[in-house]
């Protein structure tokens, strides 16, 4: 084997062992049987451990399942068959601390010699603000795509008020005239046609504004990257988490594992899903929560697709037909738009939303969404 080991000058070992002291990186080696010959401050720090206590030992301690069971033969089918698993490659991988929680870290290994023998050299950047960061940034942009939509979704209402007000206007006058017309003694069949034509093109008109609005929702530019519905079903739950705390609800999940990638616009997707668990609070919410405070989301995976379940323990849809009519709500301060955007938004994606009453309350609404063929 070859071995470049010059003994160090004493200048020399001060330098290393001062590095090591001072990195902020955690520093760590071992030996070829696993166990700690050295631990910097860094490294005492990111573990909660005194070097004392953990050099000597084996550093599978250090780890958690399953790579801690694994790394001895990781060692071993290095050594043997000079198969490396990480050494030279960096990886994102979790510490065990002492406390026995997860630490997020980044690893990158390298081997060495000294003196004859073979060590390794693990140096450990820890990664949990990396990780706060990027958890809150996802956090913020779910949130703005939601206000977003709900901003524009009020400044468009007041235009779309306006637009729909002034045929409401007047279907109700030309359904008025046919109705004195039709009380009038000798009603003039042309002229009740001629206001009943009007009356027709006048609701052609309203409905044709409702359709103005669902093609822009349908328009805007779908960004379609796979998906893990799993993760964004976290992401959405952890984001109505607080209006669920609001009322006392708690969101509980109950995920199908693995489940193949869905084809998908996330920040639309969650959309539809927290649009979803926001209704199945307010419906729980609206009856005090007398059947109780869980909503249950679960993933399933059917064939080739994955479906989402939203099941609360409301009081269950009372008007079947008209959830997904544009403008249709039963609450004071609701737009009626959530589901009839949420559908648009689903159909898009070449999936289906639908829901049913469950037994003996409460109500579930799902979405399918084709899966892409696992790997
Ligand atoms: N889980 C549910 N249980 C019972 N009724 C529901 C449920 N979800 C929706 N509904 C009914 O369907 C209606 C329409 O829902 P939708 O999400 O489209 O609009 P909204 O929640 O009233 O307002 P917003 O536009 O702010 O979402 C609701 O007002 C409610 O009457
Ligand atoms: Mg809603």
């Amino acid at each position: 084997m070859n071995d470049p080991y010059q003994p160090p000058e004493e200048g020399e070992v001060a330098e290393a062992l001062a590095l090591m002291e001072a990195a902020v990186d955690a520093i760590i080696t071992i030996d070829d049987s696993g166990r700690v010959r050295s631990f910097n401050p860094a490294a005492e720090r990111m573990f909660g451990r005194d070097a004392k206590d953990v050099i000597g030992r084996p550093i599978n301690a250090l780890m958690p399942d399953p790579h801690s069971t694994r790394h001895d033969d990781y060692l071993a089918r290095y050594l043997n068959h000079g198969d490396p698993r990480i050494i030279g490659i960096g990886r994102d991988v979790d510490a065990l601390n002492a406390d026995g929680d997860l630490v997020p870290i980044h690893l990158a290994v390298s081997e060495y010699w000294l003196g004859g023998e073979r060590r390794f050299l693990g140096v450990l950047r820890d990664l949990t603000s990396q990780r706060q960061a990027e958890e809150a940034e996802r956090e913020t942009r779910a949130r703005l795509a939601h206000a977003g939509r709900v901003s524009l979704m009020g400044e468009m209402t007041a235009g779309i008020a306006h637009e729909i007000n002034q045929p409401l206007a007047a279907i109700t006058m030309y359904s008025q005239a046919c109705i004195n017309l039709l009380a009038s003694d000798n009603a003039d069949l042309e002229r009740l046609s001629g206001a009943l034509e009007k009356l027709r093109d006048q609701a052609l008109r309203a409905g044709a504004v409702i359709e103005r609005l669902q093609r822009f929702v349908k328009g805007r530019s779908v960004v379609a990257e796979p998906t893990d519905m799993n993760e964004l079903m976290t992401d959405v739950v952890a984001l109505a988490a607080n209006d669920g705390r609001l009322e006392n609800i708690e969101l509980k999940t109950s995920f199908s594992s693995p489940l193949p990638t869905v084809r998908c616009d996330s920040v639309q997707i969650q959309q539809v899903a927290l649009n979803l668990i926001r209704n199945a609070i307010d419906a729980m919410a609206e009856i005090g929560c007398e059947n109780g405070r869980d909503i249950e989301i679960s993933t399933q995976l059917g064939d080739r697709q994955v479906t989402v379940t939203v099941a609360d323990a409301g009081p269950g849809v009372t008007d079947e037909d008209e959830v997904f009519r544009p403008f249709h709500t039963t609450k004071l301060t609701g737009m009626g738009m959530g589901l009839s955007i949420s559908k648009t938004i689903i159909d898009a994606h070449g999936g289906e939303l639908s829901f049913k009453n469950l037994t003996p309350f409460g109500a579930a609404f799902s979405f399918r969404l084709p899966a892409e063929k696992s790997t």
